[in-house]
């Protein structure tokens, strides 16, 4: 027996049979576009190009010295074995202990799952809570994995939009709207990923009366909500209305915090019967997250707290810098983030697509940044300030000239 017929048929059949293979609820689900678009920039740099980065969703700093010595440690002391599947426990009553502190309430570390990162709570989140005929709210611009993330579910995201004469904050006749027998959950992200909008005490209040009246389930990703910058002030929608802690999610991590984004710890806190659920689909996927991880987490969430306030303050300049710079290059518009590290800027006054503008900024002027179709919100790029100073001086100065170049 030959090894084609082996495998039953020839090279043109099997190939045939591979693209039929995939299951039907990936129709239509791509890669993530800033992940591609962060290679592409990466790709032109390594190819010599004196590219300036912008699309970046990590900060620029180096993971500080005291938690990668945890790391270090956890290696040297041989805990690089298997952890409970949610998380050492050490870990979970530090998670507890923080939300405790800044929502002056009482969590306890059975309500943690700690995750491959925060995007892994959330898979965890949709998959256990949500199947087919079942709708989620997202609001959009949104952060690219949220509809991905439901339909891999077998749900449908149903997307509330919110604008910017509203500072991409949502309406609640929006929310009402677009509610339906088969809403489940509603997704909250605030500060948000790509506009940076903070979502105030007052309209969390009254989305969370909706939630009750609704019965829906609250997902709430804080995962920015040490990035905020004053007077913005990051409330969650459990400290408003703490009835609403028996139907809500919150998830966060320490990869935007920290500078932590390749250790891949995140985690989700909420009622304990579907934290076991998720722990449940936890144990049959990844397990536990890496457990040399862990233990740099604990050491960010329980020791020095400094590097957070220097990255916040270093933040809040480029902030102010890059916002304040695009705003003086017209036709461009920004509004001022109150939180995260990302400038929401307005193109649609050049009168072409922003994908094809983020193309040309790409190409001719080696500035990456990420075109709003991503988020479901054309029109717009996304700017991040996760880079140093003299790379946003310079990427205005070669976005000033491309558009001088255009008569602007
Ligand atoms: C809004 C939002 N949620 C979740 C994540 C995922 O973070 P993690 O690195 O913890 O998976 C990101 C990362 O870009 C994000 O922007």
């Amino acid at each position: 027996m030959n090894s084609s017929s082996a495998v039953g048929g020839d090279s043109a059949t099997r190939t045939f049979r591979h693209a039929n293979a995939l299951a039907g609820r990936l129709r239509g689900i791509e890669g993530s576009p800033t992940l591609a678009l962060a290679a592409k920039a990466k790709a032109l740099a390594k190819a010599g190009k004196k590219v300036l980065d912008l699309t970046a969703g990590e900060p620029d700093f180096p993971t500080p010295a005291h938690v990668k010595q945890a790391g270090i440690q956890a290696i040297q002391a041989d805990q690089t074995k298997y952890t409970p599947v949610a998380g050492i426990p050490e870990l979970r009553a530090a998670v507890a202990a923080c939300l405790s502190r800044q929502h002056r309430t009482d969590y306890q570390a059975s309500k943690v799952l700690v995750s491959c990162g925060a995007k892994h709570a959330l898979f965890n989140i949709f998959q256990t809570l949500c199947q087919s005929g079942d709708e989620v709210m997202i609001f959009s611009p949104y952060w690219v994995s949220y509809p991905p993330l439901v339909q891999l579910a077998g749900a449908k995201p149903v997307i509330v939009h919110t604008s910017e004469q509203d500072q991409f904050l949502p309406k609640l006749e929006a929310v009402r709207a677009a509610l339906s027998q088969a809403t489940k959950v509603i997704v909250l992200n605030s500060p948000s990923n790509p506009t940076g909008a903070v979502i105030d005490a007052g309209r969390l209040k009254a989305i969370a009366q909706l939630a009750l009246e609704r019965d829906l389930v609250v997902v709430s990703d804080e995962i920015y909500d040490q990035l905020v910058y004053p007077p913005a002030r990051h409330v969650s929608i459990v400290q408003v209305a703490p009835e609403l802690a028996d139907r809500t999610l919150i998830v966060g991590g320490v990869s935007k915090t920290y500078s932590m984004t390749g250790w891949r710890i995140g985690y989700a806190v909420g009622p304990q019967p579907w934290i076991e659920a998720m722990t449940n689909v936890q144990s049959h996927s990844t397990s536990n997250p890496t457990s040399i991880s862990q233990h740099a987490a604990l050491a960010a969430l329980t020791q020095d707290q400094q590097a957070v306030a220097r990255m916040r303050e270093e933040f809040q300049q480029r902030r102010d810098r890059l916002v304040g710079g695009l705003n003086h290059l017209s036709p461009l518009r920004c509004t001022l983030p109150g939180g995260a590290f990302y400038a929401w800027c307005n193109v649609s006054g050049l009168g072409q697509s922003s994908e094809l503008t983020a193309a040309q900024w790409l190409e001719d002027a080696l500035v990456a940044t990420v075109p709003g179709e991503g988020f479901g919100a054309p029109g717009f790029i996304r700017l991040s300030f996760a880079a140093s100073m003299e790379t946003i001086e310079e990427a205005l100065q070669r976005l000033s000239k491309w558009l001088s170049q255009r008569g602007h």
